[in-house]
């Protein structure tokens, strides 16, 4: 893997910059206070947090943000990366600091906590159907001139123009145009006559529309991943070319994920990649292949949990404290770093099972593991800190900012 070697010190002062959200860190820079905040961990090995504990490689970390930075940047487009994946401000900053043009939220309750924490430049990808919630995004766009929504059906224009007007703003507003079948209005004349809509509406301010394809990202092998996502994403590449020539305002066409990241400066405006996984990795990512064979490895696994050993009294079998609710999915299995023969099963709340014929080493109560999470952007949500670790050592303990903020 080859990317733009980042300053870690710089990458260190812009996380810690304006935070609300770096619980502790090794200049002692506290915000706000946690339940769990404890100064005693930074500099603590990994090996020895208390369990299950979530972690995050900061040289991967730091390597994955430059590597796609820099690759979409030679590709001619922007990163504009989703936040539903860290729910942390010190990582949005970081990837801020890199050069993404904003970052993404999927939820308002996610947007606020960002806000609070000092991340302004944000695009609500999900529209609002409920207008207490097209009410809390207007008043996150009076807090901020860089707040954007995504709309997608008139009345959803015309109560986000009331609720503007109400909070006396202009709201910037997208156009979520499906790709698929999850969200978004089908590429068409709907489309057509919802940006004539948005343009008529006083309190309303076009800026452009997005393309997420949900379905495209997770496809096995890259040449088929690419293909399904430049074929599905066509006619909305037409439908942008169309209201552009028609005069409205389209300087975003937003859309792509770590798994066609790649590819998306080939559909034709395209300005921007919502990624999101790709700072952490996880076992989901791994599968679904890379250019360069059956792995996929563009960006490092920065995101672990550690986990200890509870019993290793049966043969063939080891359990340990890393659940379901350490790692919520358990499909595919999670990864035990160092232990390619380990078989692990997270379908128990409290405990992981491990099955294996062969092991590295023998376990002893009280040993830790190493995981990779099944998926990362549930595993995160699971935690309200994360340790920012360095060579194995506590660096920074970051709040998940946006934890459990599902509304
Ligand atoms: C709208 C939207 N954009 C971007 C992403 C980020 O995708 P990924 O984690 O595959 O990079 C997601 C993830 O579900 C999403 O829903």
């Amino acid at each position: 893997m080859s990317h733009t070697p980042a300053s870690r010190r710089a990458f260190l002062a812009a996380a810690s910059a304006a935070g609300g959200s770096l619980l502790v860190s090794r200049r002692g820079a506290a915000a706000a206070p946690a339940p769990t905040m404890d100064s005693t961990l930074i500099g603590t090995s990994k090996w020895d947090l208390d369990t299950p504990a979530l972690c995050v490689d900061l040289d991967r970390l730091e390597g994955n943000i430059a590597t796609m930075q820099a690759r979409v940047t030679k590709q001619g487009i922007a990163t504009r990366p989703h936040a539903k994946t860290h729910k942390c401000a010190a990582i949005a900053k970081l990837q801020l600091a890199a050069g993404a043009i904003g970052i993404c939220t999927a939820k308002v309750s996610e947007a606020e906590a960002l806000m609070d924490a000092g991340v302004d430049r944000l695009c609500m990808t999900t529209s609002n159907p409920a207008v207490s919630k097209i009410r809390r995004a207007m008043r996150l766009r009076q807090r901020s001139p860089h707040f954007i929504q995504a709309v997608d059906e008139a009345q959803n224009a015309r109560d986000l123009n009331d609720a503007a007007k109400e909070a006396g703003v202009c709201a910037d507003v997208v156009i979520d145009v499906a790709v698929g079948t999850r969200s978004g209005i089908p590429a068409g004349p709907d489309v057509i006559a919802l940006a004539q809509l948005i343009d008529r509406l006083p309190h309303l301010r076009l800026r452009g529309m997005l393309s997420y394809d949900g379905g495209a990202q997770h496809v096995t092998g890259f040449a088929e991943r690419k293909r399904r996502a430049l074929e599905a994403i066509a006619p909305n590449a037409e439908l942008f070319a169309q209201l552009t020539k028609a005069g409205h305002a389209m300087e975003i066409f937003s859309g792509g994920g770590t798994g066609t990241y790649s590819v998306q400066h080939l559909v034709p405006g395209f300005t921007d990649v919502q990624v999101g996984s790709y700072v952490f990795m996880d076992m989901q990512y791994l599968a679904v292949g890379g250019e360069d064979g059956p792995v996929y490895r563009d960006f490092d696994v920065s995101l672990t949990v550690m986990a200890t050993m509870l019993n290793n009294r049966f043969p063939g079998r080891l359990t340990t404290d890393a659940g379901a609710k350490a790692l919520t999915l358990n499909q595919p299995t999670a990864g035990v770093i160092g232990e390619p023969g380990f078989s692990y099963n997270a379908g128990s709340d409290e405990f992981g099972v491990i099955t294996f014929t062969e092991s590295a080493k023998r376990y002893a109560i009280g040993d830790r593991l190493e995981l990779i999470v099944p998926h990362c952007d549930p595993a995160v949500n699971l935690y309200d800190r994360i340790h920012a670790v360095r060579k194995d050592r506590v660096e920074a303990v970051w709040a998940i900012d946006a934890r459990g903020r599902s509304q």
